[in-house]
């Protein structure tokens, strides 16, 4: 298996049952995003701080002659990093070479790849930030002067061999530009950084979709759609074909806000773009904890999921919708959450589970029976 080929590691593992708000890509959604993706950077919708920059960036390399500088695009999964990286390629009339952090394991997997490019090619790493040590160093070289030390065999008899490469652009791809180490983020001449996308943006993301999938819906129930997406274009694109299925087997031909709303309802995407887990979640904050805090450990065995998953996948959209809190006690459920669940916030004054409430002692729930902590403690390393 080539480095290209690896799947990553990221859409692995997933609960198929909360995959309609995923923002990670699904393994047999890789065409439809394909056919879904805008080749030009004039067809990319928002981010226009970051689309103007990068403009200036690729119309500079024109007028040079020369390759673009390095590209780095951070920011959370769904948001057209892997889109902007091709449209890099395709604007720059280059070829595109793919590969993944995960894929670079040891140092010999990027010497393999950089002695084959090709003059002005551009090459994408995406999930960068999990690239093996070794192959950073190697890479540091490479972009700086545009060669590598390939070493021979080993102990006292190896050699190392000086290959020059051709003027190529790398194009990284992180959600963690954070674990990034700092002269690997330094040799980038341009970083960009996504920011989620209004609720009009994503309106305009739809009508595109909507067009090349043959679907026919109202600006209201456009806006329905745009409105449960979770500020992300490859959520929006998914719940569209949901939408589109579901017109399909009810014979609905123009789909309005009612329609759009039913459809998204079947598939438990709530109109604040909550899915199950999502509201697991805070029911198990406002309904066992009476609002916390709970430590995080505890909040992802009531809710039976993995603390990576509850961290990254259901909490960044809580904290972001201000339904969740993070504190140094642990996880808070917020007014908003307890109104979003139909439920009455506690009296005002008392704290929102704070010091001396019942929070730290919840009834038979599943996590005394796991854990020895108390419930506000914080989780192991993830906290905060
Ligand atoms: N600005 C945008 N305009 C139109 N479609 C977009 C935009 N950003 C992302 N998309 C769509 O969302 C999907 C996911 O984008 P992708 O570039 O794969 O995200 P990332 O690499 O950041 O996870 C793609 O199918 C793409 O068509
Ligand atoms: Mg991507």
């Amino acid at each position: 298996m080539s480095a290209e080929e690896q799947p990553l590691p990221s859409t692995e593992g997933r609960d198929p049952s909360r995959e309609v708000v995923d923002a990670a890509p699904m393994a047999e959604e890789k065409a439809m995003e394909a056919a879904l993706r805008p080749k030009a950077l004039g067809d990319f919708v928002g981010q226009q701080t970051v689309r103007h920059q990068l403009s200036l960036v690729l119309q500079s390399s024109r007028l040079r002659g020369a390759a673009a500088d390095h590209v780095l695009l951070s920011g959370p999964p769904g948001l057209g990093k892997t889109t902007l990286a091709m449209i890099i390629a395709a604007e720059m009339d280059a070829s595109l070479r793919v590969t993944s952090g995960p894929a670079i394991q040891h140092s010999g997997d990027l010497a393999a790849i950089l002695s084959s490019l090709t003059e002005g090619e551009v090459l994408f790493v995406d999930e960068i930030h999990r690239m093996a040590r070794p192959a950073e160093e190697m890479l540091y070289m490479a972009m700086e002067d545009f060669r590598v030390d390939i070493v021979v065999g080993k102990g006292a008899g190896a050699t190392s061999i000086p290959l020059e490469l051709p003027q190529f652009t790398l194009v990284g791809a992180t959600t963690r530009a954070g674990l990034l180490p700092g002269p690997l983020r330094d040799r980038f001449g341009f970083t960009g950084h996504l920011e989620y996308y209004g609720v009009g943006e994503l309106e305009h993301v739809l009508r595109r979709s909507a067009e090349l999938l043959q679907v026919q819906a109202t600006d209201a129930g456009f806006a329905e759609i745009a409105s449960r997406s979770r500020g992300t274009p490859r959520v929006t694109n998914r719940l569209l074909r949901r939408v589109r299925d579901w017109a399909l087997v009810h014979e609905v031909d123009l789909v309005d806000d009612d329609a759009a709303a039913e459809a998204l309802d079947t598939y438990e995407v709530d109109r604040r773009g909550l899915d199950r887990l999502d509201r697991a979640v805070l029911e198990a904050l406002c309904s066992t904890f009476r609002g916390g805090p709970v430590g995080l450990s505890t909040l992802a065995i009531l809710v039976g999921e993995e603390t990576e998953t509850v961290e990254t996948v259901a909490e960044p959209y809580l904290v972001r919708e201000g339904l969740l809190a993070r504190t140094p006690r642990g996880r808070v459920a917020t007014e908003a959450a307890w109104r979003h669940l139909g439920l009455e916030p506690p009296e005002q004054g008392a704290p929102l589970g704070g010091a001396g409430s019942t929070a730290s002692s919840p009834p038979a729930s599943p996590s005394s029976a796991h854990s020895g902590r108390s419930a506000g403690s914080p989780g192991p390393t993830t906290e905060g």
